[in-house]
């Protein structure tokens, strides 16, 4: 049996056409205003600014579509599961449901999705499409309250302890698409290498994370489904 952990970034949903946030062309790179906005701070003080900045992220969703990189986690977790090879968990930064739309399930979502809304008064949560109003009523408690259900700067990510759980019984963690510079996601990887994970990265420009012991470096979409092909083929500790 063999367990495995996944953690997805940016750069997995990059080949989609949704923009990364950090490196060339990143969101942050781009305006730094914008990752002050996407704050617990710049909600409170800007929540129009916000809300605005959202709805056209989640507008622009409906314009891309899940790349073979994520149909290949997809097909991976299905064949995984059926045939009892252990246990596989994917978790994501990314707040998109590419995941889920190439047929990924039990997505773990550590920073939110765009396609829910988050009520700031009694912690529901409800599906969302299109444009979120500010103050746009709860249908459970009925406060003006609802919000983005995405963790902005400054607040707390989800299935925090969970994933550190799972982390430290993988036995082998891959990270896609990610500059493993926000913690606490990126303090996963360590957590794996510690516990003796084979710990993979898949990234056209290697992070240089001293706790990954093997680097695919390309594009997510080219590496990703010939590591879901190595590890079905059975090179399950190393496939190398
Ligand atoms: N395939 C694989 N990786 C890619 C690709 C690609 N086609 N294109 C870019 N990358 C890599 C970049 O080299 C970079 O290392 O994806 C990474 C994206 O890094 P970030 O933009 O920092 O994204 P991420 O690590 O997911 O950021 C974490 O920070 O800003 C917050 O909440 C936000 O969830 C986000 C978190």
């Amino acid at each position: 049996m063999t367990d495995l952990v996944f953690l997805t970034g940016a750069g997995i949903s990059a080949e989609s056409g949704l923009a990364t946030f950090r490196g060339e062309g990143g969101l942050w790179e781009e305006d730094e205003d914008l990752r002050a906005l996407c704050s617990a701070e710049g909600l409170a003080a800007q929540p129009s600014n916000v809300h605005a900045f959202y709805d056209a992220r989640r507008a622009q969703l409906r314009e891309v579509a899940p790349n073979p990189a994520h149909v290949a986690l997809a097909q991976l977790q299905e064949r995984w599961i059926r045939e009892a090879r252990g246990t596989f968990t994917l978790a994501t930064m990314n707040s998109d449901d590419l995941h889920e739309r190439a047929g990924s399930r039990e997505v773990l979502h550590l920073h939110g999705t765009l396609f829910a809304a988050l009520c700031a008064e009694c912690g529901n949560r409800v599906g969302w499409e299109g444009e979120l109003p500010v103050r746009e009523d709860c249908p459970a408690c009925d406060a003006p309250a609802l919000r983005p259900d995405v963790v902005l700067f400054g607040e707390t990510p989800r299935h925090r302890h969970a994933l550190e759980a799972l982390a430290t019984k993988a036995d082998i963690f891959i990270a896609i698409g990610t500059s493993a510079s926000v913690h606490p996601a990126a303090r996963l990887i360590g957590l794996a290498r510690a516990n003796g994970a084979v710990t993979i990265e898949v990234n056209p420009a290697p992070t240089g994370t001293a706790d990954i012991l093997h680097v695919l470096c390309g594009p997510a979409s080219e590496e990703v489904p010939r590591l879901v092909r190595d590890l079905l083929a059975g090179a399950h500790a190393v496939p190398f």
